[in-house]
């Protein structure tokens, strides 16, 4: 697989959500499941792995996800990145001194579970307003002096938090969600990012699985702790509003010999070469096809086209984040 670059830090072009392992789309798989699924997308070519402290059960613990990750990727560790993320606010600041020795707790604890000595992209979860993105910055610079990470990133935030953050400590990475029905990020977030050298981390690049063309106005979601009962993109009346995207998609696929859910990926691929997909899945099979993805190439003309008729088509609703 090509690589691609976020701030100096080299990763694959497309990247594994770890997430549904441990939270979010409904039951999770047994351990070692999990543990096979992340080895064989290693093998496949993937050396970009995502994660973040709170993927747990119902989001119930801390942990479970990074647990995984660390157990399956323990023995190639100097050969992949490993992305995970905290949230902190002020109050957790001032119980642990200051900012800086909270995000050193956070990282502690998560480098424990991965079984590592550093993190290669920290991300903030959420920006959380008791806390200026400036101390977030200023205290991630010092843990990169301190080569317990090598960059540091944002998660859902505006081009202005980024730049406010970009001048104090400058960023690798910004993990935004983006996919072609959500493409938001393309207004300011992305030119800014490319313009800076930062990398655009994908997450949801797959719409929750709508894009793949595999969910239908009758798709019964899991009962517990599945994100896609409330994701507004996924009502049925949205489902039905965004059956021509789908269908666009699925003329590509047919005509590209690929998937619905590869020639989303292989769309922002093309589109921007800042931008890192990180697709998630809990099935060992789609995780290989998404990655397979890196093979799709659209050819100018056949992006063009493809660009041109989503922007004519009105998307329904959105993936459903705060602040929408
Ligand atoms: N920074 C943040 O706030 C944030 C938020 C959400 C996620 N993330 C990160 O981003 C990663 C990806 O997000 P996501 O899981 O929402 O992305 P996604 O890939 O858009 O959605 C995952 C859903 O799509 C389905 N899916 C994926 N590929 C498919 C395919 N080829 N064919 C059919 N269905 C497919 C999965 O089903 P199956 O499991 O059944 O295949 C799952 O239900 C997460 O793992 C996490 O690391 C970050």
């Amino acid at each position: 697989m090509e690589k691609r670059k976020l701030g100096t830090i080299e990763v694959t072009e497309i990247g594994m959500g770890c997430m549904a392992f441990s939270h979010g789309y409904g039951q999770i798989p047994p351990e070692q499941y999990s543990i096979e699924a992340i080895q064989n997308a290693y093998r496949h070519g993937c050396t970009f792995f995502d994660t973040a402290e709170v993927y747990s059960p119902n989001l119930s613990g801390i942990g479970h996800n990074e647990r995984i990750v660390g157990k399956a990727l323990k023995d190639v560790r100097k050969d992949i990145v490993l992305a995970t993320k905290l949230f902190t606010d002020s109050s957790d600041a001032r119980r642990h001194g200051s900012v800086y020795k909270a995000l050193r707790h956070h990282l502690e604890g998560s480098m424990e579970r991965l079984q590592t000595d550093y993190v290669d992209v920290y991300y903030l979860h959420r920006m959380n307003s008791s806390i200026r993105v400036e101390e977030i910055a200023g205290a991630m610079g010092q843990l990169i002096d301190e080569g317990l990470i090598r960059g540091w990133g944002l998660s859902q935030v505006d081009a202005d938090i980024i730049a406010r953050a970009h001048r104090v400590t400058p960023l690798s990475a910004v993990q935004n969600i983006y996919s072609m029905v959500e493409r938001d990020a393309e207004q300011e977030v992305i030119p800014f990012c490319l313009k800076n050298n930062i990398g655009l981390v994908a997450f949801s690049p797959v719409a929750s699985g709508l894009l793949s063309g595999k969910i239908t106005t009758k798709t019964q979601f899991e009962k517990n702790d599945d994100v896609r009962n409330w994701v507004p993109q996924l009502s049925r009346k949205n489902i039905e509003g965004n059956q021509p995207i789908i269908d666009l998609i699925g003329r590509y696929a047919e005509q590209k010999q690929a998937t619905s859910a590869q020639i989303a990926l292989a769309w922002m691929l093309k589109k921007y070469p800042n931008v890192v997909p990180i697709p998630g899945s809990k099935n060992k099979e789609r995780i290989i096809e998404n990655l397979n993805a890196a093979d799709v190439i659209l050819s100018d003309e056949e992006f063009n086209a493809l660009d041109t008729a989503l922007k004519s088509l009105k998307v329904y609703g959105h993936r459903g984040f705060a602040g929408r």
